[in-house]
C-alpha cells in the first residue's frame, strides 16, 4: 500500500525502478508517515542497510554526500530523497552533535524521535518494520518518543514535537510532555535552534507552533514572547506576497521581548544582522504612534519613509495601508539635475527643495515635473538665503 502510493508521487517511481529487488532500501520517517496518513510527504526518506555507493548510482541525478554521517541528499527535478547508510546514533554529551556507527534498520529505527517516525517500508517487497507503538500511535494521533533521554539527546525534538503536533493534529502523550518540560538545551548550538525556529517560521500556523513549544517547556522561548500577537493576521495581509512575512511573523511575537535580550537571542539563533534588525526594529514599531497619528499624506511619507515594509505593516491601520498601497511609490519626476540646470545652486539647498516638492506631490497639491520644478527652484531660492 506504501510502495504504491509512493509510485504516485513526483519521483516516487523513479526511486522505485532505481532500488529494484535491492531488499536492504527502506523508505522511512516522515515519508513513511505522511503516505500512510494519506499526507503527501515534503521529501522521501530513505535508509539503506549498507552502503549508499551503488543506490546513488542508479538513482542519477545530483548528489551531495556527508561522509561524517553517512547521508546524501539526491535532487531529482524538484524532489529531494534523502539517504542514509542505517546507523545508531550516540551523543558524547546532551545537545551534542551524534557519533554515528553503522548498524541494522531495527536498530537506526530505535534511534529516532517519535514513534510515528520509527516506521520502515521496503521498497522492493513492502515489508513494514516499525517501532511497537508506531501503528497504534499513528492511527490514534499520537506523539511519543521513544526513550526517556530522547529530548536530552536531542534537544530540537522539543520543537519538532510542536511542529508535528500543530502540522498534523496529534496529541503529544503525557509522558512525552513531561519529558519534554524537564528538557533543557544542554550543549546545542544555537544554529540548530534557529534551524528549528526557522522551519517553524515555514509551517502554515506558525504561531500554533510557537503556542504548543511554550506549552510544552516555556523556557524554549524569551521573556515576554507572545505566542499569539494582536493584530498578526492584518499585517501580513497588509504585507501581502511582498517582504519577508515570516520575519514579521517573528517581530510581532517578539514585541513584548525586552531589546537586548531579542537581539542576543537572534544572535544567538544565527539570524543575520539583517534579519535581526528587521526582527528588531519590526518588534518595535508596533509601538510607534506617529504613522497612526500622522493626518496628510505627507506627514504618513514622513513617519514611514525609510522603515522596512514589514514594520509598516506590523503598525497597521489606515495610514499603514495607504503607505504600502499607494504612497510609497510616489516619485518626483525631476531630480537634482533639473535643479541646477534651472539655475539653482549646487548645495544643501536641493535637497530641501526636492523635499518640499515631494510633500506637495504626496498631498495632491502639485503634479507633474513642471510644478514640481517651480515649487522645488522656490523652496530652493527661500533655502539659499
Ligand atoms: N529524526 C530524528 N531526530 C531528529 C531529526 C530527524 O529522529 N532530530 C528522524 C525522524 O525519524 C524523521 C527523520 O529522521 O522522521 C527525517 O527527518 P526530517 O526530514 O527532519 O523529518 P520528517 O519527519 O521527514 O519531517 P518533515 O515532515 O517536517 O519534513
Amino acid at each position: 500500500m506504501v510502495v504504491a502510493k509512493l509510485a504516485e508521487l513526483p519521483a516516487g517511481q523513479a526511486v522505485i525502478d532505481a532500488v529494484g529487488n535491492d531488499a536492504s532500501v527502506w523508505l522511512v520517517g516522515g515519508a513513511v508517515r505522511d503516505l500512510m496518513l494519506d499526507r503527501t510527504p515534503t521529501e522521501i526518506d530513505l535508509v539503506v542497510e549498507g552502503p549508499l555507493d551503488e543506490l546513488l548510482e542508479r538513482l542519477g541525478g545530483e548528489a551531495r554526500r556527508f561522509e561524517r554521517f553517512g547521508t546524501a541528499t539526491v535532487l531529482l527535478g524538484e524532489v529531494r530523497v534523502d539517504l542514509a547508510s542505517a546507523r545508531t546514533e550516540t551523543y558524547a554529551q546532551p545537545g551534542a552533535l551524534p557519533e554515528v556507527a553503522p548498524a541494522d534498520l531495527e536498530n537506526d529505527l530505535r534511534r529516532r524521535d517519535f514513534s510515528v517516525n520509527a516506521i520502515a517500508v521496503r521498497i522492493s517487497d513492502g515489508e513494514l518494520k516499525a517501532d511497537p507503538a508506531a501503528l497504534a500511535d499513528l492511527e490514534q494521533g499520537t506523539l511519543r518518543v521513544l526513550t526517556q533521554h530522547s529530548f536530552l539527546d536531542d534537544p530540537t525534538r522539543l520543537w519538532r514535537c510542536a511542529r508535528y503536533s500543530t502540522r498534523l493534529g496529534f496529541n503529544v502523550d503525557p509522558q512525552t510532555k513531561s519529558l519534554a518540560a524537564a528538557a533543557t538545551a544542554g550543549a546545542i548550538s544555537g544554529e540548530r535552534i534557529g534551524d528549528e525556529l526557522r522551519l517553524a517560521l515555514r509551517e502554515p500556523q506558525p504561531t500554533a507552533v510557537f503556542a504548543a513549544v511554550e506549552e510544552l517547556n516555556p523556557a524554549a522561548l524569551p521573556e515576554g514572547f507572545c505566542p499569539a500577537p494582536q493584530g498578526l493576521d492584518e499585517a501580513l495581509e497588509l504585507l501581502g506576497d511582498e517582504g519577508r512575512s515570516e520575519l514579521l511573523t517573528l517581530a510581532a511575537c517578539c514585541k513584548g521581548v525586552e531589546l537586548d535580550l531579542l537581539t542576543r537571542w537572534l544572535d544567538y539563533l544565527g539570524f543575520s544582522a539583517d534579519e535581526r534588525d528587521l526582527v528588531a526594529i519590526g518588534s518595535r514599531w508596533v509601538t510607534a504612534a506617529p504613522l497612526r497619528n500622522a493626518q496628510t499624506p505627507a506627514q504618513i511619507a514622513a513617519a514611514a519613509s525609510g522603515a522596512p515594509i514589514e514594520a509598516v505593516a506590523l503598525c497597521g491601520g489606515d495610514n499603514a495601508r495607504r503607505w504600502l498601497e499607494q504612497l510609497r511609490f510616489v516619485e518626483l519626476e525631476i531630480g537634482g539635475d533639473d535643479l541646477l540646470a534651472a539655475g539653482a545652486q549646487p548645495g544643501p539647498a536641493i535637497g530641501a527643495g526636492l523635499s518640499y516638492a515631494l510633500e506637495l506631490t504626496l498631498n495632491g497639491e502639485i503634479s507633474g515635473a513642471q510644478k514640481q520644478l517651480e515649487a522645488a527652484l522656490k523652496r530652493c531660492g527661500e533655502a539659499a538665503q
